[in-house]
């Protein structure tokens, strides 16, 4: 790796998106603090918030310069900073701007993760690591001490951890003020962390319009007072109820009154169930094009068997991780010259060309932009139920031994484009393996067929999009879980349910029969149109 890249790597890995000074000044500027408070700067890199607090503390104590700074970074500001080069530029910026270099102070060089501190805080301030990796070896850990709380799972991501222990470390009454990502406005995976803080405080969001050249990421402004349980957030000014967040099923806080009435009766996954599907981990052994209804099949499989070792066991483990019992049995079995069924991907000679439908082969369900309905673009290599592709898997790395949405392969259902600012969905035909790229949803038992069009019809309407994208999830990526927490149009009488699947099938049909349909077409416009609003 090049200089440039590998400092651009240590950034990222580090979530360096270092605060414009005007806005972390402007962030500090409302506060009123008293010489007996603590503040801590989690993750201060060079200083951006620091240099605005000290002169915030400064008029509180009497004396010469270099008397009154030690006072302040030994009994007020606590700072920890992981990267040694930012930690001495903040030093170096305090010597420049008060012309003495702070003989004692409470900065620290470490990891915030694994700093402790004897005493709670009454404020913590500052912009938190965005992104960032969490170092592997303490992962776990963390995991163990942050990954929960108040039963709800806590995402493993930088800035989530961050607030979680800055939260842990606040005295009661104190005041945290975050930048972080916006995120966690809305994405499933960032409930628990807004459980956990309508359940400890008050927070009001607010959003940073702009705020540096170096991301691209929205980010927000996090506003808390660790005041006890809440009976709303502000968001953007707004007060958004508890019972109004609860209504959406991921406590999202970016429900309205406009849309609560929408998430007030059933959701999708009241009649849908929707699944990721698999991770091949090697898909050019396995994925074909389908070009004119065939495709060229460069490889052959065998199948062998492969002594089992300790080696590279570990190196299949999470983190090159086993448990002791575990390594043990592994050992032994080593010892004991056991073996695995693996499989041997070889080259032909000659590629093959097959015609399709295949009895060894079947559709592959990839990502796809296309609306409605799309002819198959890629099939797998899946003879003797996937017996190739699985066992590939099981003798990958440990990330590859699930196959997910394993048992609706084949199925007839719905499915759309994983990530994407639009919905995209189509109808999923029966017969098809299902890629992680394109979840789907399948009917649940007992639901009437005629539900797939209906719901295939209320996806087309931009009412839909706009309740799944300003509500449910506000990022491209689009979760199964996302999907069975659409509302299901229950407000939509009975006479219009049955014209929407009338016209859905009518538009299936066309569209199998190779018609490619866009959200511009009369047809998809007037289905959309049909789901009114309430009220
Ligand atoms: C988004 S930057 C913000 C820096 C500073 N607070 C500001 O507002 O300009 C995040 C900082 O966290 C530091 N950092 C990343 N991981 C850390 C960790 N585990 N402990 C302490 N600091 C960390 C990075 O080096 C970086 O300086």
């Amino acid at each position: 790796m090049s200089e440039t890249k590998t400092l651009r790597h240590r950034k990222r890995q580090l979530g360096q998106f270092l605060t414009p000074p005007e806005t972390a000044r402007r962030l500090v500027s409302d506060f009123e603090f008293t010489v007996s408070d603590r503040v801590l700067e989690p993750s201060l890199g060079c200083g951006a918030f620091i240099l605005p607090l000290i002169e915030k503390f400064l008029p509180l104590y009497n004396g010469p310069i270099p008397q009154r700074l030690d006072q302040i970074l030994t009994q007020n500001l606590y700072g920890v900073e992981i990267d040694g080069e930012l930690l001495e530029a903040c030093l170096a910026s305090i010597e420049k701007r008060w012309g003495y270099r702070p003989a004692r102070h409470n900065f620290v060089l470490a990891d915030f993760f694994l700093t402790t501190f004897p005493l709670p805080f009454d404020y913590v301030l500052g912009n938190p690591p965005f992104g960032g990796t969490i170092d592997p070896a303490i992962q776990d850990k963390l995991d163990r001490e942050l990954g929960r709380r108040n039963g709800l799972k806590i995402k493993k991501e930088t800035y989530a951890f961050f607030l979680v222990k800055s939260l842990d470390l606040l005295k009661p009454g104190g005041r945290l003020r975050f930048i972080c990502s916006d995120t966690f406005l809305t994405i499933n995976t960032m409930q628990g962390l807004r459980r956990l803080l309508l359940d400890t405080g008050a927070a009001s969001i607010e959003r940073l319009e702009v705020f540096s050249d170096e991301t691209k990421y929205a980010m927000v402004v996090l506003d808390f007072a660790k005041t006890g349980p809440a009976a709303s957030v502000m968001v953007d000014g707004k007060t958004i109820p508890r019972e109004q967040i609860a209504l959406t099923g991921n406590h999202s806080w970016q429900i309205s009154d406009q849309y609560a009435p929408y998430f007030a009766g059933p959701k999708l996954g009241d009649f849908l169930v929707a699944t990721s599907g698999m991770t091949v981990g090697a898909n050019a052994l396995f994925v074909r094009p389908i070009v004119d209804g065939k495709l060229v099949e460069p490889y052959e499989f065998s199948y062998f068997q492969e002594p089992i070792t300790l080696k590279r066991e570990i190196e299949r483990a999470r983190l090159g991780l086993i448990a002791p019992r575990k390594r043990a049995e592994i050992v032994q079995q080593e010892c004991l010259g056991e073996t695995r069924r693996n499989i041997r991907v070889a080259s032909r000679r000659e590629p093959m060309e097959i015609t399709l439908p295949h009895p060894d082969y079947c559709d592959y369900n990839k990502a796809s932009r296309a609306l409605i309905s799309t002819p198959p673009t890629h099939a797998i290599f899946w003879k003797d139920a996937g017996d190739a592709v699985l066992t590939f898997k099981r003798n990958g790395n440990w990330y590859l031994y699930g196959v997910g949405g394993q048992k609706f392969f084949g199925r007839e259902g719905l499915t759309w484009q994983l990530i994407s600012q639009t919905l995209n969905v189509r109808h999923l035909p029966p017969g098809c393996i299902l890629d992680s790229g394109a979840p789907c949803a399948f009917l649940r038992e007992g639901v009437p067929p005629d539900e797939l069009d209906f719901i295939l019809g209320w996806t087309l309407s931009p009412l839909c999009l706009r309740l799944l994208k300003d509500v449910i999830n506000h990022t491209k990526n689009i979760q199964g879980k996302d999907f069975e927490r659409l509302p299901y149009p229950f407000w939509v009488s009975v006479k219009v349910k049955t014209e929407v699947i009338s016209r859905v099938k009518a538009i299936l049909g066309e569209a199998q029969a190779g018609r490619v349909f866009g959200w511009g077409d009369a047809e998809v416009l007037a289905v959309g149109e049909m789901f009114e609003r309430i009220g």
